[in-house]
């Protein structure tokens, strides 16, 4: 007899679809576990399929790969319709739904609530679906990264929340930060290196490269977003920040955040185009990294983009850092992270590796959902 673990998928882009994969490719292994995976609805940013009687009914698997190999074609979920015994609602219909099944299940069997979408719109069903005790694992950084109201409400229940892949991915940091911090050891330092394109672009103007080349470099290796201002504006990694910030107990917001910004505002995407960007924006914007870059290995030291927490501030930007620390050593697109706390004080606790990647990210979410089997009867 193996324990149900119901749970329905909003957003199926990237991640969201490795993770269903992962879910149908571990049925075995789960199995073994004494545990079975229960998909009853699949969401995307129009629509929602859910199992037209979610008590008793999941989405089969060979649905589920259907669904993965539709969304991969751009089609919408919608499309699917007419396959199997389930609903397909669109726009506001699907949220209602959402929240009438987190009702009906949230205080039966147990619901996890899994949001693998790029959007705020999924705040207010993450935040209804905790007041029906509903489960929450998020790849998606926005909910956490919105109003401390929102917040609060999110994590009221920390036992039945999970977020491992909003930061770092698969990496183990909130896992680790949360033991650390629950031990009553206090964590009064974390400096991390969290963007992959940043890490790789920062490492390689060591070398002598210049920003422009390494830049384009890092786009043409896939390691950017299409526009790479995306990553060069710092707003992810400021993001990050914040959702590390919070769980140390800061109580701020994205604003509270000063973060520097690798491009000016001149150069913004909505004055300049991505073209003339890359073509000759960047270009300006060699000579004076360069400059930092000789300036600091003078001082032993090299240069990386990293977010610094403690007691009470939170920045985003370039620093000077020791070439033999873990940061400094840091080359590619890794992301690592240096914490110190009364136990880590002298030597930090690191904490590095891929920290992007649709199957990294997926494995994440999906470890976090087995971690919460304890709160399904
Ligand atoms: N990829 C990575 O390496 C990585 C690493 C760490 C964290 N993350 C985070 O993981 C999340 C997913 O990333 P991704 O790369 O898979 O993004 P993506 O490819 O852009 O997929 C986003 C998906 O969310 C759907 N969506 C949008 N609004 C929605 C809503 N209101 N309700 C339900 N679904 C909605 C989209 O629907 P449509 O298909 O209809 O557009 C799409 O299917 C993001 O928050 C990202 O920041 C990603
Ligand atoms: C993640 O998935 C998206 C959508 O399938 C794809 O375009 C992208 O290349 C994938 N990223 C990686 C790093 O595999």
């Amino acid at each position: 007899m193996s324990k149900n673990i119901s749970l329905i998928l909003m957003g199926c882009g990237g991640v969201g679809r490795q993770l269903l994969q992962h879910i149908v490719s571990c049925r075995s292994l789960h199995a073994k576990q004494g545990i079975h995976l229960r998909v009853v609805g699949v969401s995307d940013s129009k629509s929602l399929l859910v199992a037209s009687d979610a008590f008793t009914m999941e989405l089969p698997d060979d649905f589920l790969l259907e669904v993965c190999r539709a969304k991969s074609n751009g089609a919408s979920l919608s499309t699917l319709s007419g396959y199997g015994e389930f609903q397909v609602l669109v726009n506001s219909e699907s949220t209602k739904k959402i929240v009438d099944v987190a009702a009906f299940l949230g205080k039966s069997t147990g619901l996890a609530l899994v949001d693998c979408s790029a959007s705020s719109d999924t705040i207010p069903v993450l935040t209804q679906a905790v007041d029906l005790d509903c489960c929450i694992v998020m790849a998606n950084k926005k909910p956490l990264t919105s109003t401390m109201e929102d917040y609060d409400k999110l994590v009221s229940h920390p036992r039945h929340i999970r977020h491992e892949s909003t930061v770092g991915a698969g990496l183990p940091v909130i896992a680790s930060l949360n033991r650390i911090l629950s031990s009553g050891d206090p964590v009064h330092r974390i400096i991390g290196s969290l963007s992959g394109t940043l890490g790789y672009v920062m490492s390689e103007l060591e070398g002598g490269k210049l920003l422009s080349q390494v830049v384009r470099s890092a786009k043409n290796l896939g390691y950017t977003e299409p526009d790479p201002r995306d990553d060069l504006s710092g707003m992810d990694v400021a993001r990050k920040a914040l959702i590390l910030a919070r769980l140390l107990g800061q109580r701020i917001n994205l604003d509270d955040i000063k973060i520097e910004s690798l491009y000016p505002e001149e150069m913004a995407p909505s004055v300049m185009s991505i073209e003339d960007f890359l073509g000759s924006g960047l270009l300006l914007l060699d000579k004076n990294i360069q400059e930092r870059v000789s300036k600091a290995s003078l001082d032993g030291k090299v240069l990386r983009y990293v977010c610094v927490i403690e007691d009470s501030s939170c920045e985003v930007g370039i620093q000077e850092l020791p070439k033999d620390s873990a940061l400094g050593r840091l080359r590619g697109s890794d992301n690592v992270l240096e914490v110190y706390s009364r136990c880590y004080k002298d030597q930090p606790l690191v904490i590095q590796g891929a920290g992007a990647g649709n199957d990294t990210t997926a494995a994440g979410v999906l470890a976090d959902i087995v971690d919460i089997q304890d709160l399904f009867p």
